[in-house]
């Protein structure tokens, strides 16, 4: 059975948005460790939760045991028309996005998504067709290269791209810490001194396999159509791109003195006018919350 190592984020932040006594219809599309589900379900909502991690289905089902008003759905969170294909309810009063990936699935060596600990190069925590070893090995110089400036933010990556190429052709590069090792040779200017020197890389490869961004920008063109009237959207991102793609599609989709800023009939009121983070206590007990930022809008129609 698996142990369950994942801490949710900003609880009570989240709960102060549940502002009446009403027993909410609740949609978690990252399940995880469950920790936020569980916040809804203890308080008597009632909940739908997705992912599409095995061990999250585990968990799931532990909790389905205990609660009633509890179902579960492994799958991608962007396909949420399959939710149509069952009897439950497909609107939902709160709607919750704590985006990325589990401290489960970091501490899980098989997937490898941590640069602390060597083991294969896979990267692939959500059942994604390819892997970070594809990309390294497979991938052209050019495909590389807009891998590495696009989703890792590296000033240098036409460069690095061009040194990975060079150091393939010798020896395929199997592990997390031959990848390291390459980095290291490139003698590439990674951005801060303040991170280690294979974050953005490692950050790049793993949005680029498990399609983060794509996921995210599907999901937010759907979402519209799962909302209640007066419900609530809440989203975690826990990098600058993915934050971007939230601001930019509540602020493309605002609702303010009655007008409807995208044209159609629905819109968002914003709640957050800038994302909360979480407090200081928090970040000690957590540290893995200290990138995390909340945003949040009530739907309108
Ligand atoms: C940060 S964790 C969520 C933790 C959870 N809120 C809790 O309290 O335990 C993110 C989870 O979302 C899942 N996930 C990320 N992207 C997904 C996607 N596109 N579709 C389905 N699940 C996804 C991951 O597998 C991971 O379990």
């Amino acid at each position: 059975m698996i142990t369950n190592l994942h801490k949710p984020i900003m609880v009570d932040e989240i709960l102060s948005f549940v502002t009446n006594d009403k027993k909410l219809s609740v949609l978690d599309c990252t399940f995880g460790g469950g920790g936020h589900t569980l916040s809804f379900l203890n308080r008597g909502h009632q909940v739908t939760a997705i992912d599409q991690d095995l061990n999250a289905q585990e968990i799931a089902n532990n909790i389905k045991v205990k609660y009633k008003k509890f179902n579960f759905f492994k799958m991608n969170f962007k396909d949420l028309e399959r939710l149509n294909n069952n009897d439950l309810e497909n609107k939902f009063d709160f709607i919750l996005l704590d985006l990325g990936f589990s401290s489960n699935q970091l501490e899980d060596i098989k997937i490898g998504i941590s640069f602390k600990e060597n083991s294969n190069l896979n990267m692939n925590y959500l059942n994604s067709n390819i892997t970070a070893y594809d990309i390294i090995n497979s991938y052209s110089e050019d495909e590389l290269s807009r891998v590495f400036a696009d989703y890792g933010e590296i000033n240098q990556s036409t460069k690095l791209a061009k040194f990975i190429v060079k150091a393939r052709k010798d020896k395929s590069i199997n592990t997390n810490f031959e990848l390291i090792e390459v980095l290291r040779d490139s003698r590439i200017n990674f951005r801060s001194k303040k991170i280690h020197f294979a974050t953005q890389a490692f950050q790049a490869l793993r949005i680029e396999c498990n399609k983060e961004l794509e996921n995210l920008t599907i999901f937010l063109t759907k979402i519209f159509n799962y909302i209640n009237k007066d419900g609530i959207l809440a989203i975690i991102s826990f990098h600058s791109l993915e934050d971007r793609i939230v601001k930019n599609y509540f602020k493309s989709n605002f609702f303010k003195k009655d007008k409807y800023i995208n044209q159609k009939n629905w819109g968002y009121q914003i709640l957050t006018k800038k994302p909360i983070t979480p407090s200081e206590m928090e970040i000690s007990v957590n540290p893995r919350s200290r990138s995390s930022k909340l945003r949040v809008g009530r739907f309108v129609n």
